[in-house]
């Protein structure tokens, strides 16, 4: 399957992180305008992106109980949904900044029938998927380690949430899809289990 390099992610966004939390809401309409290749860029380095090496580990941009790092960031795209990317699903490879195609056709109908019908799945342009391979860190902390593969989830999205804001950018945090639904639409191998829907796209002129 193809690879799809990434531009170098940008470490100087134009918002402090300050602007970005007090302006930050979930945002559920979407222009109907691709998102850029930058704008994938960005985000994804913010939800799994690598930032330095500590003692010969590439550290990630959210943080990780035991540095474990359970978590997989796929890339769903509908048709004209982002410039410079067909329509489909790929696989985000934090190592080289690079996406690896995983299907090469929309699923976006079937993952907004698994995410029970909501309008943010269906309207917006892309969607991130965060899926966990929680045994990762369940072997490591055998009693906390399924609430830590969560709290995970939550800081990937934060990041994705503010640099949302940042990019004037779209997004509303979603959670309520059917497990099972999600993880046969996006061809999940079993260990992986969907966690979270960010869907986002260019902000209408009128928000
Ligand atoms: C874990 C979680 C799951 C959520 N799931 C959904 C969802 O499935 N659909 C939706 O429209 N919003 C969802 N939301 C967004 C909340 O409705 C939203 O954060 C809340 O109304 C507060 O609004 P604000 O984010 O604008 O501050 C979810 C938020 C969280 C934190």
């Amino acid at each position: 399957m193809a690879t799809v390099e990434l531009p170098e992610p940008d470490p100087d966004g134009s918002t402090s992180v300050e602007r970005a939390i007090a302006k930050r809401a979930s945002r559920r309409s979407f222009a109907q305008t691709p998102v850029t290749l930058e704008d994938v860029s960005q985000l994804l380095w913010a939800a799994q992106g690598t930032t330095h090496v500590r003692d010969g580990v590439e550290m990630r941009a959210a943080p990780s109980a035991g540095a474990t790092y359970p978590l997989t960031a796929f890339l769903e795209v509908t048709e004209d949904g982002a410039s410079r990317l067909d329509p489909g699903l790929y696989r985000y490879d934090p190592d080289s900044h690079a996406l690896e195609t995983e299907l090469e056709t929309s699923i976006r109908g079937e993952l907004t029938t698994a995410a029970l019908g909501q309008d943010v799945v269906r309207d917006a342009p892309a969607t991130i998927v965060l899926a966990a391979h929680a045994e990762r860190t369940r072997t490591q902390y055998p009693d906390h380690g399924e609430r830590y593969v969560h709290m995970e989830a939550g800081h990937a999205a934060a990041n994705v949430h503010l640099v949302c804001e940042s990019r004037e950018l779209n997004t509303c945090p979603v959670g309520a899809f059917s497990d099972a639904d999600v993880a046969a639409v996006l061809g999940l191998p079993e260990r992986l289990d969907p966690l979270y829907l960010l869907p986002f796209g260019r902000r209408p002129a009128e928000t």
